[in-house]
This record gives structure tokens, C-alpha cells and sequence, in this order.
């Protein structure tokens, strides 16, 4: 059995607000394996091929500029269902409203740019984890 991998973001505004390690304290606190980890100011290209398949979308634009406003954190974190996992650990899209006890439940809000500030990006299936790895960490 292969040991699952997920790519995990903390976004611009969780790096800005030094929230990377606490982001990461609370994945690893889960039981998750943290196995990359790097700082990066990403490129538009890489986020061209990170949210392809959002293209076209009203969120699409605002969300790869909001990508290249400040280095993200790139991780990959292991373990046995770890996609699932961290997007539960992460909670729900808007930050308002996620879950308490989950990352953007009890560390981000709506900062005027409604869910577009949540703090993580995780992968959300063994395909998209494999694929966005290529693109992070080449
Ligand atoms: S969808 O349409 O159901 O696939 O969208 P969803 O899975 O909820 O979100 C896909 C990614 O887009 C981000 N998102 C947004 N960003 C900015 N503004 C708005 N309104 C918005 N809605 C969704 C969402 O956080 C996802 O990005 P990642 O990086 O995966 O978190």
C-alpha cells in the first residue's frame, strides 16, 4: 500500500499573518507526516496550472491574483487518508462560517474579500495531489 500524499497551501494571508506555523502545528498535531515543506512567491503560470480547472470561473482572476499577493507555504503532508484529513482539519471554503475547531473556523473570517481569504488550499483527491506536487514541487 502507498503511503497518500497531499499538497497543502497556506495561503498569502496566512503567511502574512504568521499563521504558517500554527496552520502547519495543526496538521502534524493530527498525525499527518510533514514530508516538503518550502516558502515560495509563486508564479502566475504555476497558478494557471494549480487552479486549471477553475477557469472561467467569477472567483478564478481575483483568486490567482490574491495567489501572487505574497509567498505562499507549499507542504506535502503523508499519511493514511491524510486528503481527507486535512480537509477536514482545514474546514469548509468560507472562513466565516467553517466549522469551529477547524483552521478557518477558528483563525480566518471574512476580511472584506468574502471566502477568498481562507488561509489553506488542500489537495482533494489522489489525482489533484499528484498532479499539483508536479506543479509545487518540480
Ligand atoms: S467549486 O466551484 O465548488 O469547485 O469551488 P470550491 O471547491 O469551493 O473552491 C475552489 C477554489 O476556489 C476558491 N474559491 C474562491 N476564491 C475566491 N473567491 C471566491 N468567491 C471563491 N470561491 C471559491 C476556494 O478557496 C478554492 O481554492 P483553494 O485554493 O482550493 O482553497
Amino acid at each position: 500500500m502507498s503511503i497518500e500524499r497531499t499538497l497543502v497551501l497556506v495561503k498569502p494571508d496566512g503567511v502574512a499573518r504568521n499563521l504558517a506555523g500554527t496552520i502547519l502545528a495543526r496538521v502534524e498535531a493530527k498525525g499527518y507526516t510533514l514530508a516538503e515543506l518550502k516558502k515560495v512567491t509563486a508564479t502566475r503560470e504555476q497558478l494557471e496550472a494549480h487552479y486549471a480547472e477553475h477557469e472561467g470561473k467569477p472567483f478564478y482572476e481575483p483568486l490567482v491574483e490574491f495567489m501572487l499577493s505574497g509567498p505562499v507555504v507549499a507542504a506535502i503532508f503523508e499519511g493514511n487518508r491524510v486528503i481527507e484529513g486535512f480537509r477536514a482539519v482545514a474546514g469548509t471554503t468560507d472562513p466565516t462560517t467553517a466549522a469551529p475547531g477547524t483552521i478557518r473556523g477558528d483563525l480566518g473570517r471574512d476580511w472584506g474579500l468574502k471566502v477568498q481569504q481562507n488561509l489553506v488550499h488542500g489537495s482533494d483527491s489522489v489525482e489533484s495531489a499528484e498532479r499539483e506536487i508536479g506543479i509545487w514541487f518540480a
